[in-house]
């Protein structure tokens, strides 16, 4: 090529058929000065979901695929992801009295909270271990272990569901594999508590899991709360406890932190932001969040995301506030990417410009 007649227009164009890129023309697009979130806040109100559910629940009959019937939280800027934040994907799942669904397994971690359930024999079974369904209780189902589930009782129980499957996606890593028949051999209830706790029964070997299969009692966690209530708490989110992984005593699973936070009555928290997500689920109270500038209120059942670097701070109605919540803060700190801060301005508090209407 002649030299003497090149232009910068000429190389850019020789360059896109070489399948390159200009840096100098496109690194606004690729690197920011601040993180670039693609998808807002957003609530998903219990009333309003959860006759959806129920109508599910006579039309999914077990021949139509029952052991699938759960609705995801769409966040409506991820809409092709189906996934709440960018990381975390929740769903809420009926499963009515009686019902049974058969092994399977996955790359992509998750966790159950059961939103409503009257006890007895309902239980997702992980690695062969029953894991009971009360009220509020958190379930674990790590990356690749086989789990089923079954409700023995006469009373149907929707629960929450929380996976990572948006982020294993990301990294193109996802597989799913049905089981046949019985998957893993039983073990005795509570097998991993007794395992991973400070006495075993001498000669058994150590923890045969990669993960911890566990059950998290909510009455245990609502005591744990109560207790750490009595202490100051944090500025931004009152007392709040991390449901922690006995063997390693790092988050509830690689991907993903699960919480449970008391908000005393009449409490405000401070504003503060950071680069991981946080899908919240209301246990029990009433308050509003203010997220970005804008008022979410919530109550019981309701679910609402707070994306990546979005400033959030809440704010108590009534009597104590109970939240749990999923973040992916630990895939952040792994990653050495995890950055906060406070708002500073107008005493930790924002200016509410709006209210959310979903
Ligand atoms: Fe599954
Ligand atoms: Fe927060």
């Amino acid at each position: 090529m002649d030299l003497r007649n090149d232009s910068l227009d000429q190389l850019h164009e020789d360059l896109a058929n070489a399948n390159m890129a200009p840096t100098w023309k496109y690194v606004s697009e690729f690197v920011a000065r601040e993180p670039k979130v693609s998808y807002r806040p957003w609530l998903w109100r219990w009333d309003d979901v959860i006759p959806l559910l129920m109508r599910a629940g006579d039309l999914i009959t077990p021949e139509r695929g029952a052991e699938r019937r759960s609705m995801e939280h769409v966040n409506p800027d991820l809409k092709p992801f189906y996934s709440t934040s960018h990381t975390i994907a929740t769903a809420f799942q009926l499963v009515r009295a009686g019902e049974t669904a058969p092994a399977h397994r996955h790359m992509a971690g998750a966790i159950r909270f059961a939103a409503r359930s009257k006890g007895g024999t309902v239980y997702t079974k992980v690695q062969g271990e029953r894991l009971m369904m009360e009220e509020n209780d958190l379930l674990l189902t790590p990356t690749g272990t086989w789990h089923e589930h079954a409700n023995e009782t006469q009373n149907d129980i929707i629960w929450l569901d929380a996976l990572d499957f948006p982020l294993v996606n990301m990294m193109q890593a996802s597989w799913f594999m049905p089981g046949e028949g019985q998957v893993c051999p039983d073990k005795p209830d509570d097998y991993s508590r007794r395992q991973l706790g400070l006495y075993r029964p001498v000669g058994t070997g150590g923890y045969p899991e990669s993960h911890p299969v566990l059950r998290y009692p909510w009455v245990e966690m609502k005591e744990a709360l109560l207790n750490a209530s009595k202490g100051p708490g944090s500025a931004f989110d009152g007392t709040i406890l991390e449901y922690v992984n006995p063997i390693n005593s790092g988050s509830t699973l690689p991907t993903m932190s699960c919480r449970a936070q008391l908000l005393k009555a009449g409490s405000k928290t401070k504003a503060h932001r950071a680069t991981s997500s946080t899908v919240y689920f209301v246990i029990g109270g009433e308050g509003v969040s203010i997220i970005n500038g804008s008022e979410f209120h919530w109550g019981r059942g309701d679910v609402f995301v707070a994306p990546t670097w979005s400033w959030h701070e809440h704010h108590c109605k009534g009597e104590d506030a109970f939240l749990f919540s999923i973040t992916d803060q630990p895939v952040l700190q792994m990653l050495g990417m995890f950055r906060e801060e406070a708002l500073e301005e107008n005493d930790g508090h924002q200016q509410v410009a709006s209210r959310f209407t979903p």
